[in-house]
């Protein structure tokens, strides 16, 4: 490949040299298409285990599995050309040992073409950071509200209220950047808990239900395309794809039953 054919993606350094400046702008893709327009606005790319709840219709992330996120991974790198792309490793994929991490982030680096992983980082997190960075594997931490646990936490909430939880989001963040996350994603806390963690860490913290203080944002992109009634408190719907997703598909039965559809320029006529 000659260095021009070399698509010119941004780096998980480059993410990194952000901090405190110009936001970070991110959001999730799970397909080709999406990609192509999210890519052209943002500086980095989520392929999340959300895609299980928001495309595969689970109801929590559990059962995402690694083959799963290839699959979706290699989609967005199709067609993707300058965000950083980062794919979620899912649950059960890399908390039992720094080994089956380094083999569950490899394959995904490997197979999908990917330049980084994320993972949800709770105390067992820090050990599999440095261990995946130190083997060429950018790493981004999540934490806060971190969904893989809703079987222990019971739910969705915000996270933070009690202090000693506070404390443990924040020592987490800090002990994910010591050990080399490239950036932490923040989901879920208070103003005041995502304003120290963003003071307390050298690196950027990417904001999702975490205020404006963080170095960045991100959002689950059917969540603010409006593609479902029922969001969190913290998105905005920014269109309304059900509704226009809706009033196309009641136009298109109308028009079939009617037989308007296809009229004559959508017909093959050959003279
Ligand atoms: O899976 C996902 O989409 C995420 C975002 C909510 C940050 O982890």
């Amino acid at each position: 490949m000659s260095k021009q054919s070399i698509p010119i993606r941004m780096t998980a350094p480059e993410i990194t040299a952000r901090k405190g400046g110009t936001p970070i702008v991110c959001l999730t893709a799970y397909d080709a298409p999406t990609a192509a327009v999210v890519d052209e606005h943002c500086d980095l790319i989520l392929v999340g285990d959300s895609v299980g709840m928001v495309v595969h219709g689970l109801s929590s992330t559990v059962g995402v599995t690694l083959d799963m996120m290839i699959m979706h991974g290699q989609a967005v790198m199709r067609t993707s050309k300058k965000a950083l792309v980062v794919v979620d490793l899912p649950f059960g994929s890399y908390e039992d040992s720094v080994e089956t991490a380094f083999k569950s982030a490899s394959r995904v680096l490997m197979e999908t073409g990917c330049q980084a992983i994320k993972i949800e980082s709770g105390s067992y997190a820090p050990e599999t950071i440095s261990y995946l960075t130190e083997r060429g594997i950018p790493v981004m931490a999540h934490v806060g509200l971190r969904p893989q646990s809703v079987n222990v936490l019971g739910g969705y909430r915000a996270r933070g209220r009690d202090q000693k939880v506070a404390t443990e989001i924040l020592n987490n963040a800090v002990a994910a950047a010591d050990a080399g996350a490239f950036a932490i994603v923040v989901e879920g806390v208070n103003t005041t808990l995502a304003e120290e963690v963003t003071q307390a860490v050298r690196v950027p913290t990417i904001g999702i239900g975490a205020s404006q203080h963080c170095d960045g944002q991100i959002l689950v992109t059917p969540d603010m395309l409006g593609m479902f009634e029922w969001t969190p408190k913290f998105v905005k719907k920014f269109a309304d794809l059900k509704g226009e997703t809706e009033k196309a598909v009641k136009a298109y039965a109308q028009q079939v039953k009617a037989r308007d559809f296809p009229s004559k320029e959508y017909m093959y006529e050959f003279k």
